[in-house]
């Protein structure tokens, strides 16, 4: 990917940590000016462009869109990856309002509004790439675990299918990309959660999570690269007859056809 994406100016959502952190990197390593976004300032931001910013606030987007078009005048690459699983584990009864009113806030509507805000720069400049973010649970959700995540992120697979066929005649193509499990921060904080709540240990939660996930044919969990090789490659120019997809990226993961 060297030097494919010079003179493109993409947005990584929550690039800090993680899988943005991997995609960042992704970018930046094919020449692309990177602008990153998350609630807490890094360490290092260097080498890219760093903008504070919680996309649970609905006013959030707009600052975001405003600050690049500012800046860059232009927005080639949208990575929508800000995103967790946030609500109690426990199932339906355990569930409040708030709790599903944050996952779709922040699973589902975060993205929306980043795209609306900047969807008719695309528009005139008639190119672009987003890329959405879900979930292997969007589809193979864990009752007890992943309820209202799952359920937003769904959301957001079939708001991403239907952007697609709105945008795509006027030269923006909309995927998503669905992880299986993935080693990150987040991972390992909802492993540590799961622990304390069934007062056992990190190594047992984790058995019990895999457990509910099923078989990983190829053993183990992604590392966060491995999910920024397929963003990598979808918002380059060798994907430009790929629209209206969701592509899995799981070892294997869903026991489905
Ligand atoms: N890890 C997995 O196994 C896995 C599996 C399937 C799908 N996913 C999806 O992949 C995406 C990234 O997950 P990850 O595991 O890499 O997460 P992570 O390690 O927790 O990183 C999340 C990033 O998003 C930012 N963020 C969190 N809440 C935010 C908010 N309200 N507003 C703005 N930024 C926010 C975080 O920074 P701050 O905390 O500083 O805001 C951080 O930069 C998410 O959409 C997640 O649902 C992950």
């Amino acid at each position: 990917m060297n030097n494919s994406l010079t003179g493109q100016v993409a947005l990584v959502t929550g690039g800090t940590k993680g899988i943005g952190k991997a995609i960042v990197n992704k970018l930046l390593e094919a020449g692309a000016q990177v602008v990153v976004t998350a609630r807490t300032v890094p360490q290092d931001s260097s080498g890219y462009h760093f903008i504070a910013a919680d996309l649970v606030q609905a006013t959030s987007a707009a600052a975001v869109a405003s600050e690049i078009l500012a800046t860059y005048g232009r927005i080639d690459i949208i990575v929508n990856n800000a995103g967790a699983n946030t609500s109690p584990s426990g199932g339906y009864s355990t569930l409040t309002d708030e709790n599903w009113l944050h996952e779709l806030q922040l699973n589902l509507l975060a993205a929306v509004r980043i795209n609306k805000a900047l969807l008719p720069t695309m528009l005139t400049q008639k190119s672009g790439v987003i890329i959405n973010i879900s979930t292997g649970a969007a589809v193979q959700p864990i009752w007890d675990i992943t309820m209202a995540y799952s359920a937003a992120k769904a959301a957001l697979n079939a708001y991403s299918k239907a952007l697609a066929s709105e945008v795509g005649p006027q030269g923006v193509r909309v995927n998503t990309v669905s992880p299986g499990a993935v080693k990150t921060p987040l991972m390992q904080e909802f492993i540590e959660q799961m622990a304390a709540a069934a007062n056992s240990s990190v190594e047992e939660a984790f058995t019990t999570l895999m457990a509910k996930v099923g078989t990983v044919p190829l053993g183990r969990m992604a590392e966060p690269e491995e999910v920024a090789d397929l963003v990598g490659f979808l918002v380059s120019a060798q994907a430009h007859y790929l629209t209206g997809s969701n592509f899995h990226v799981n070892g294997g993961a869903l026991p489905v056809v």
